[in-house]
Order: structure tokens, then sequence, then C-alpha cells
């Protein structure tokens, strides 16, 4: 199986940078799956149901979440109805929506987990634990497993990447969105890279209007973070092929779009 992951899609320039290059990415990958970070589609904030559905229809097959994943409270409404939006798996028991679903294209079939790291980052509980729980129910139905890991910091999801070594066939971060070069077959079969980095606009911080980040840095006062409606775009992610019998990575490959790095199909 074919996987194509998009890292962290952060709000309209996003979403625009999804709707061009997705059909070329599939067409170069020769994608059966693709799998998107959602959770700061809706201007950096959460993703609202007319997003998802444009998502869904553009060609994305799942979406994962992360720390913003309440934040457009209408999530509330439609999470508990598809099964093809998940938000961490190591959130309260009581939320809303789950934490693990599955896809099958062409006969195989395809586990997605979500996790929220815990360093950094509003508490949650264990991952590692919720992982190797999550993977042990995914594993009677399909040794093919890909955990989107929303996390902060770079120790933990290297942490979880070895953890989850011969058990996961993906561990990628998210969360950070700056992509790192560390895409690496780990010795048992795991496909592993700190951060996918994000799919939004280029010429800002992280997605968010550079002149207020700046601002915030300069004098400590708070600030309204924005995310410019207008500008260069980026495309950053994943492309990684899994073993239909065994569940391990046969190769990866970063994905990074850009105007310093044009696409190449
Ligand atoms: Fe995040």
């Amino acid at each position: 199986m074919k996987v194509v992951f998009i890292g962290d899609i952060v709000g309209s320039i996003g979403r625009d940078m999804v709707f061009t290059y997705i059909s070329r990415l599939k067409r170069k990958y020769q994608a059966d799956v693709v799998i998107a970070n959602g959770e700061n589609a809706a201007s950096g904030r959460g993703i609202t149901k007319a997003i998802f559905d444009d998502l869904l229809r553009s060609g994305v097959d799942v979406v994962t979440m992360g720390n913003h994943t309440w934040d457009q409270k209408e999530i509330y409404d439609f999470i508990d109805d598809t099964d093809y939006l998940i938000r961490p798996a190591n959130f309260s028991d009581e939320a809303p929506g789950k934490g693990m679903t599955t896809i099958t294209k062409n006969g195989v079939t395809l586990s997605v987990i979500n996790l929220h790291g815990r360093t950094f980052l509003p508490p949650h509980s264990d991952p590692f634990e919720k992982a190797e729980q999550l993977i042990e129910e995914a594993a009677k139905t399909s040794p093919l497993i890909f955990v989107d890991f929303h996390a902060e910091a770079t120790s933990e999801k290297i942490a979880l990447g070895w953890h989850l070594d011969g058990k996961a066939s993906v561990v990628v971060g998210t969360h950070t969105h700056v992509q790192t070069a560390d895409d690496r077959i780990l010795p048992k079969g795991t496909a592993y890279l700190t951060d996918a980095g994000m799919t939004g606009p280029y010429d800002e911080i992280l997605g968010m209007k550079k002149e207020d980040v700046i601002y915030r840095f300069k004098t400590n006062l708070p600030v309204r973070f924005e995310v410019p409606k207008k500008g260069r775009g980026q495309l950053n992610g994943l492309f990684v092929e899994i073993d239909d019998q065994t569940g391990k990575a046969i190769s990866m490959q970063r994905i990074m779009i850009n105007e310093d790095h044009v696409f190449e199909s």
C-alpha cells in the first residue's frame, strides 16, 4: 500500500495547496491512501464541517487532528458521524469522536491512529501505553498501521518512534510545522519522521503572520496570531510504501513543495 501524508494544513492557503497538488501527488506516488492533519485547517484553529467535506472531496481519505481539535465548536456536531476524522486517542475517555480508524483500499486495510504528546503541551493520558493498546487491537485486522503523533518535543516523538518500531508501519510527527530531515526506516521496519512540516503560508512564521510573531518576541506582550489569507503557499508531507503482507515500510520519501522546491512529477 502506498500512502501520502500531508502535514498540518493551515488556513485557506494550506487548503488551496492541497486542492492544487493532491491529484498530482496521487499520480506521482500512485497513492492508495491520502491522510492529512487538519487541526489548523480553519484559520489555524480546528476544522469545520464544510472544510472537512472539501478535503474529503478533494481526495483526502482520513483527517487527523491535535491540540486544536475542539477550537471550532461545530466539530462536536459531526465528529461522531464520520469514520474519517479522528482526534488524539489519548484524550479523555469522555471526549467525543475516536482516535483510531481503518480504511480499506484495493483489498488492503490500514489502521490510522492519532496521538497527542504531553511534553510542553496540555497533559493527556500516556500516549505510549495508548499506542500499544490500539496497535494490539488494530493488528487483529491488519498489520498496516499508521500513527500521527501530534507533539511538541522532538525527543518525545523519537521515543515513540523507537517504542513502536516493528509494531507500527509508520510513525510521523506533526504540530511543530517545520519539516525535519530525519526520515528513516527503523531496524524493525517502521518508517519514522519527527515532523512532516506544515501545509500553508510560506512567508510567515509557522503559518501565522510574521509581524505579529516578531512583535510578540520583541515585546513579550500578548498578540492574537492570525493566519494570512494571501501569499505564497507550501505543502509538506511524507510518502511511504508499506508491504501489504508484513506491514513493514518498504520505502519513504519526504514531500516538500514550495517555490524553492518545485513539484516534480
Ligand atoms: Fe498542533
